[in-house]
């Protein structure tokens, strides 16, 4: 820098003891862990050089709290700032675990909100790169108070700018309550893990002895709780990851997602694989990743929360270059039912989808809720009621196919007309009616069966007879509730015109304060 003359001593004093901060020892102790630093990860997640930090000497106010000594650390182990993700204005905070094990005090918390209220003025994406033990124990409830603070932010972003949660490390405590109101929780394979209360507590007040991965790593959170939505096993693919999601998200909820250009060797908009997708045994699966595969942009799918209520496929696409929300029962998992875990997981997708201008396309093959007391003592009632719930509230431009199986009240929830369905199309193979074939002649002859000679044979018959008149697609087509059949090989090109015809979609629900979604 060029001093020419100016007192610049002290501003030169400063930025080297702020450097110091990051020294080799730090560094060396994140690595060991196997995880990066806060500024590596901040490099990694922004576009070269485009990373502006704010507030980089705030330092907490006490050194003694009387139960222990808060660390006078320049920035206060949070790092707070602006730049460029893919082009695109962005947000974050990277903590960092080697001061107070980024343990989240008041001024730590205060930095924090204040890169949140600054993303909500911009209208900017949010992303919290977390590596935190939770409430800085010394700091009481001045720290909780903190939490408390952020957590109020994520509320009031919610629907307004997309908010990205990335666990790098410990997220203990508070810290996990900040993901969980976030609209994308990521984590890392190994390193990472979440709770509200540690091993140590469980070990106390349960006297179960569990570890750290086994309690909240990312293999937990991705396939049992469903917290986390996307995992990679190392840091830089899930920083990777995260600006790769952010390429199908707009900046807020008054923009759309940006268009991209078609590459040379785009899907063909007709695709005959697609007329023998379906198997002819009607019990037998298929992958319906493959159906999204053949019909979106190629390789423009990506998934979300893989792991978690496989029975429901969600994740983003590009149709002719332009962002779509997928929804899609998966007939390979649990035959497509739809179950508490798949209707959660899809529920809380469409609101994201609704809340940020992202149009839906539901891929339907589903022989309906599934059965159990299990299910059924735990509340699918409630939980089934937030899918349809969550279709029935959204106003973003919202088309069904129905491949295969739409029986039941599946078939109402995944997004039928009478609920608000604006293209209902329907493959040949499509079976629409209140039941399959098999429990519907069980209890519509149940008498005749009972007095047949030949019960098996006349009931694949009956069922022969009840598939040609009733679980069919052209009933509904000709009643209005199909809007077309329509050759499985031109989906992609029905659903690119459709879409485009809905492009300029307004419909406005009555005003009130809020619904009351079956939470
Ligand atoms: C102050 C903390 C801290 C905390 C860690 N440290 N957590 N300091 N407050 N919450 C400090 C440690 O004292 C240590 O300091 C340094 O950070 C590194 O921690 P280690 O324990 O050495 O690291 P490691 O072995 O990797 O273990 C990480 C950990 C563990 C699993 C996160 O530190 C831990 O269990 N911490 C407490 C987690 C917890 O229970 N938090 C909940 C707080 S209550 P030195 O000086 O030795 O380097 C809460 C409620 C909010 O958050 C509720 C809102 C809804």
């Amino acid at each position: 820098m060029d001093v020419k003359g100016k007192n610049f001593t002290r501003f030169l004093e400063r930025q080297q003891a702020h450097n110091d901060q990051h020294d080799a020892r730090a560094k060396a102790k994140q690595h060991s862990k196997g995880k990066l630093t806060a500024w590596e990860r901040i490099d990694i997640l922004f576009d070269e050089d485009t990373f502006e930090e704010v507030d980089a000497y705030v330092t907490p106010d006490k050194t003694d709290t009387g139960f222990g000594k808060v660390q006078q650390a320049y920035g206060d182990g949070v790092i707070i700032g602006h730049g460029l993700i893919r082009g695109r204005l962005t947000f974050a905070y990277s903590q960092d675990f080697t001061v107070m094990g980024g343990s989240l005090g008041s001024v730590h918390a205060a930095k924090i909100m204040k890169i949140q209220d600054m993303a909500l003025k911009m209208g900017a994406p949010m992303i919290g790169l977390i590596d935190s033990g939770g409430a800085r124990i010394q700091e009481g409830v001045a720290s909780l108070a903190g939490y408390a603070g952020i957590f109020h932010r994520n509320v009031q972003s919610s629907g307004v700018i997309p908010q990205i949660s990335v666990i790098l490390g410990p997220a203990a405590g508070g810290a996990v309550y900040s993901p969980a109101i976030t609209d994308f929780v990521f984590m890392t394979d190994q390193t990472s893990y979440m709770f509200v209360t540690g091993p140590n507590v469980v070990k106390e007040v349960l006297n179960e002895d569990v570890s750290l991965n086994d309690l909240g790593g990312a293999g937990v959170h991705s396939k049992k709780s469903g917290v986390a939505h996307l995992v990679y096993p190392d840091e830089e693919n899930t920083l990777m990851g995260v600006r790769q999601l952010l390429a199908y998200l707009p900046s807020n909820n008054m923009e759309n997602s940006p268009e991209m250009e078609l590459s040379s060797d785009e899907t063909s908009d007709v695709e005959e694989k697609l007329r023998d997708i379906v198997p002819d045994d009607p019990n037998k699966p298929y992958d319906v990743k493959e159906v999204i595969r053949l019909n979106v942009d190629k390789r423009s799918f990506y998934e979300i929360a893989e792991n978690y209520a496989q029975n429901i496929v969600i994740g983003f696409g590009r149709l002719d270059g332009k962002v779509i929300g997928i929804v899609a029962n998966q007939p390979k998992v649990l035959a497509g039912t739809l179950d508490i875990n798949s209707s959660n997981k899809g529920a809380r997708f469409i609101r994201f989808c609704d809340a940020f201008n992202i149009p839906l396309l539901i891929l339907e093959d589903v022989p309906g809720f599934l059965p159990g007391i299990d299910q059924e003592h735990n509340g699918i009632i409630r939980h089934g009621a937030k899918m349809l719930y969550a279709f029935a509230d959204s106003t973003v431009p919202r088309i069904t196919v129905i491949l295969r199986k739409s029986y039941g009240g599946a078939y109402c929830v995944m997004n039928s007309k009478n609920l608000g369905g604006d293209f209902n199309f329907a493959w040949p193979t499509a079976e629409i009616a209140v039941m399959g074939p098999e429990g519907a002649v069980a209890i519509l002859y149940r008498k005749e069966l009972a007095a047949s000679d030949d019960q098996a044979a006349m009931k694949k018959e009956l069922a022969a007879k009840y598939r040609i008149e009733i679980a069919n697609p052209y009933v509904a087509d000709e009643r209005g509730f199909i809007d077309e059949v329509i050759d499985p090989a031109e989906t992609r090109l029905k659903l690119i015109r459709a879409f485009e015809a809905l492009e300029t979609k307004q419909i406005d629900n009555p005003a009130r304060k809020h619904g009351n979604i079956p939470l």
